[in-house]
């Protein structure tokens, strides 16, 4: 019988294969799983779990994946039926980021971009986020951990902001929350050399909670998220409300004010060669 979330109608026989790889905890009470678009939308109880699934290339976000992962957090802000969202990848990549063609194709920048509506649920989202990272988290796979109240990272865990390499800056106000989370020196050698830093490195500076065992990451942040559930839940949007308040005009700011320079840059010769060299076999991390 087809169940209908988020607007779309789901098959529930319909469990995609390849979310096989998560622990068993995940899936034994499962009640659905779509993927659409490379994200696959993960519902068990009241946890909603994202779960980028692209693996062919590295889970690189394309704007198909931004404009789903947009649309199912708005959805999920006003849905009772939603406590808690957790971000997960595959064990050995969490995400390499921004798809590197979609910047070369990128059409003129408009207000409603996908990128730009899931830059802006990350900072307006009222319920919490968790993350579980396993493997490479690059570009925006490390800039959305900002936004998340609670993250954990398996042991295999490498963080990663390029984009200085790429030609162009950070994004996500992760110029404004990186200095604020991390502290300024961690986030500039983050930041300016753009290599891959590691789960230790990530704990010792603030910007995971945990680091576990690569296989346990995603059963700890399940666990993590259920506790959650048995929490009010406007206990804890008004509490989230009230430690992000002071922050949140200052974020939507930043991000507006990144955006700008990073659609200057993004047109820059200099970065287009940089994208085509990438495509080329040319690594950036
Ligand atoms: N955008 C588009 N395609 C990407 C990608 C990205 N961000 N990351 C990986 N891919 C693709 C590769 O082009 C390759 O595709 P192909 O098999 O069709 O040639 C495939 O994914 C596998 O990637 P590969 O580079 O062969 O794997 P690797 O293990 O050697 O390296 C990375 C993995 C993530 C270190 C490397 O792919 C990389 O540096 N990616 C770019 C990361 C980045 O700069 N992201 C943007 C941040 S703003």
């Amino acid at each position: 019988m087809p169940l209908c979330y988020n607007n779309l109608v789901l098959d529930s026989h319909l469990k995609d294969l390849r979310a096989e790889h998560l622990s068993g905890s995940w899936t034994d009470n499962f009640f659905f799983n779509l993927t659409m678009d490379y994200i696959s939308i993960q519902k068990q109880g009241l946890i909603t779990i994202l779960q980028f699934n692209r693996p062919e290339k590295k889970n690189a976000i394309t704007s198909g994946m931004y404009a789903i992962l947009a649309d199912t957090m708005q959805e999920a802000t006003e849905d009772r039926g939603v406590s808690c969202l957790l971000f997960t990848g595959w064990a050995d990549f969490f995400t390499s980021g921004n798809d590197i063609a979609d910047f070369l194709n990128r059409p003129e920048s408009r207000e409603n971009m996908p990128v730009k509506r899931f830059l802006q649920q990350l900072a307006i989202f009222p319920k919490p986020m968790l993350a579980s990272v396993t493997g490479l988290a690059v570009g925006v796979g490390t800039t959305l951990l900002f936004h998340c109240d609670w993250v954990v990272a398996g042991d295999n865990a490498t963080f990663a902001m390029p984009f200085i390499n790429l030609g162009l800056c950070p994004e996500a106000a992760s110029t404004l929350l990186a200095p604020q989370i991390i502290g300024h020196h961690f986030a500039a050698e983050a930041m300016f050399w753009g290599e891959p830093m590691s789960a230790s490195w990530a704990h010792h500076c603030g910007l995971v909670n945990r680091v576990v065992p690569s296989a346990e990451a995603d059963e700890l942040a399940l666990k993590m998220a259920k506790k959650l559930t048995e929490k009010s839940p406007e206990a804890l949007m008004e509490t989230k409300r009230l430690l992000k308040a002071s922050q949140r005009e200052l974020v939507l700011a930043r991000m507006l004010e990144e955006g700008e320079v990073f659609e200057r840059l993004l047109k820059t010769d200099s970065s287009r060669a940089i994208f085509a060299n990438f495509l080329n076999k040319k690594t950036v991390v």
